[in-house]
């Protein structure tokens, strides 16, 4: 094998959680020699697609109160309250740090930042670049990365595994994408940030990269994945493509409307249709920015009462901006224009947006601590690959480009501490470890001639039997069958073959990798899905219709079990000063004013 390659702290996956761990690890210790490794160069990362904002308490019509509670109650009390309370509070810190390293958040006429409404949250605390808010925040991450020399990047390798030996990861394997060997870096710390997994479903917000592979990786090093049964689906994508139209457009003042020209969320509890303008008024929401599980549900029963418009890409609402104007859509929500006309086919200066729920997010991920500490010992993770647990059962838009960088800090922190305490590598059993990865590569993928099984068609099966049993609605008879046909892929798998042996990008061998992670989360989901016999948040079991709070106010989590499925178990929530209470939207909330901003 090459040369084996050694840092201190190694960061898989060049998102914004990624880069603001590296930043945080660079700070914390300026001596420490730091690497990032990413399948992509790191402004194709997922987070430059984040379009809507970022949430933290800035204004004195706020506080962090609210913004506890929207989470909690958004997350339908399965987030843990402590990391809640810490991400409320660091929350206007990182915003502000960004903004002194270059993110030009949108201002308000008297020059201070600007903050809209957004989904599930009673008063607007949403901080917003216009609507291309992660693009804005990963330029000014990745610019600020650049003035740590000590920092080494690999832009194109593919991480395959972790090395843990005693107990400790203290490393991984990478392909090398432009030659395609197999490299080993040793690293006393490692930070998984790689992003979610919604590639598992067919129609999804998400890139073609988000293949869960950090996940993967973490569960097949024996750490379990938390709340993975908990999927959320953005009440609107396009249909077709699944692209994103942001809910700043629904923040904004957009409404939805059914094929009767009705905004029938007002059957819905979500509030009366309030006038986001309305001075009196202290929520300033209206009922098409309830949380995403409600809405998303909502056009569920739409469409079985045939409320729904129907087209070659399925059926859709629609979200009508026109009463905006064209001057102020181009000057709030120009991307959403640009994203309509060119992939919707319609101008939303005069027309109404055709949307429909999409696979957007993954609430469930690597189990992580508070401190985005995993259970193995010199493993961290944040962002939407970690379940902190923030976001518990749905999470409340805007809150994860903040969470990425609260936890990416946190994690970049806590890593590069463990690395001045840990010096010692176990080389020789570790490379022994990346000799085996590298054979099973060459054997499984590269040198094997008589597979027969196509990767696209085991990962078409895959994304369709999770779509049709793991959905927004599900039961015990679609889940068991989305669990058998995994069961099923992951036996077919070990005959897939590709065409290209070469080693120079190889993206068929990447891709069978990606499919690998892909299976591997896909059955912990369904199997943590199957065994949370209730609904809360985005878990609506038809079959269990109600919230348990006495046998599931709990996690689930997902160990890796190489002999069969899953094997899943439970973890208490944390409650601090919010008892459980039921979800309520619209004319009963109540807005929660400190001084304490
Ligand atoms: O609609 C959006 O802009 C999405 C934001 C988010 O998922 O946080």
């Amino acid at each position: 094998m090459a040369e084996t390659i050694q840092h201190d702290v190694v960061i898989i996956g060049g998102g914004g959680a990624g880069l603001r761990a590296v930043i945080a690890a660079a700070e914390a210790h300026p001596d420490l020699d730091i690497a990032m490794v990413s399948k992509v160069y790191p402004m194709r990362s997922h987070t430059v697609s984040a379009e809507g904002g970022a949430a933290g308490v800035i204004k004195d019509n706020d506080s962090k109160e609210n913004h506890i509670h929207d989470t909690i109650s958004g997350a339908d009390w399965l987030a843990d309250q402590d990391a809640v309370e810490y991400f409320v509070d660091e929350a206007p810190k990182e915003l502000t740090l960004l903004e002194h390293w270059g993110c030009p958040w949108s201002r308000e006429p008297d020059g201070s930042v600007a903050v809209r409404p957004f989904g599930g949250m009673l008063i607007e605390r949403t901080w917003f670049a216009a609507d291309k808010t992660g693009f804005h925040m990963l330029h000014a991450l990745f610019q600020t990365s650049l003035k740590y020399t000590q920092v080494t990047r690999y832009d194109e390798w593919f991480a395959t595994r972790l090395l843990v030996e005693n107990g400790r990861c203290q490393g991984l394997t990478a392909i090398e994408l432009r030659t395609g060997q197999v490299r080993t870096i040793l690293a006393k710390a490692v930070i998984m940030c790689t992003g979610g997994g919604g590639r598992i479903f067919p129609f999804t917000t998400n890139a073609a990269i988000k293949t869960g592979d950090g996940m993967g990786m973490a569960y097949l090093a024996g750490v379990p994945l938390k709340d993975m049964e908990f999927v959320q689906y953005h009440p609107t994508g396009l249909p077709g493509s699944g692209i994103l139209i942001t809910e700043a457009a629904r923040g904004e003042g957009g409404i939805l409307l059914n094929n009767k020209g009705e905004r029938y969320l007002e059957a819905y509890n979500l509030g009366t249709p309030l006038d986001v303008d309305d001075p009196e008024h202290p929520v300033k929401r209206s009922m098409e920015l309830g949380p995403r599980d409600r809405l998303s549900q909502a056009f569920m029963h739409e469409q079985d009462q045939g409320n729904v418009f129907d087209s070659e890409f399925g059926t859709y609402v629609q979200l009508d901006v026109r009463h905006l104007g064209e001057k102020e859509i181009n000057r709030k929500i120009p991307f959403v224009r640009e994203l309509a006309k060119n992939y919707g086919g319609v101008d939303p200066v005069n027309e109404p947006i055709p949307v429909r729920p999409v696979v957007h997010y993954m609430m469930g991920g690597v189990a992580t601590d508070i401190s985005a500490a995993t259970e193995l010992p010199g493993l961290w993770a944040a962002g939407e690959t970690a379940c902190v647990s923030l976001n518990g059962a749905n999470r409340l838009g805007s809150n994860s480009l903040t969470e990425l960088l609260v936890f990416g800090a946190r994690a970049g922190e806590g890593a590069a501490e463990w690395a001045r305490e840990h010096p010692d590598f176990d080389t020789a059993a570790l490379e022994a470890q990346a000799e085996a990865e590298q054979r099973r590569i060459a054997d499984n993928f590269i040198n094997k001639q008589d597979g027969t099984e196509r990767i696209s068609t085991i990962r078409t099966e895959l994304q369709t039997a999770m779509e049709s049993g793991a959905g927004i609605y599900r039961t015990e008879q679609s889940l068991q069958a989305t669990a058998d046909k995994i069961a099923e892929l992951k036996e077919r798998f070990k005959n897939v073959g590709l065409d290209d042996h070469s080693l120079s990008f190889n993206t068929e061998l990447t891709s069978a990798l990606e499919l690998e992670f892909m299976l591997e989360i896909a059955e912990s989901l369904a199997h943590s899905a199957l065994q949370r016999t209730e609904s809360r948040g985005s878990h609506q079991r038809t079959d269990y219709e109600a919230r348990d709070d006495a046998n599931f106010l709990r996690h689930s989590l997902a160990r890796y079990n190489a002999g069969g499925a899953p094997a899943i178990d439970y973890q208490d929530v944390v409650i601090t000063n919010w008892p459980p209470a039921e979800r309520v939207y619209g004319a009963e909330e109540t807005v929660v004013k400190t001084d304490d901003v």
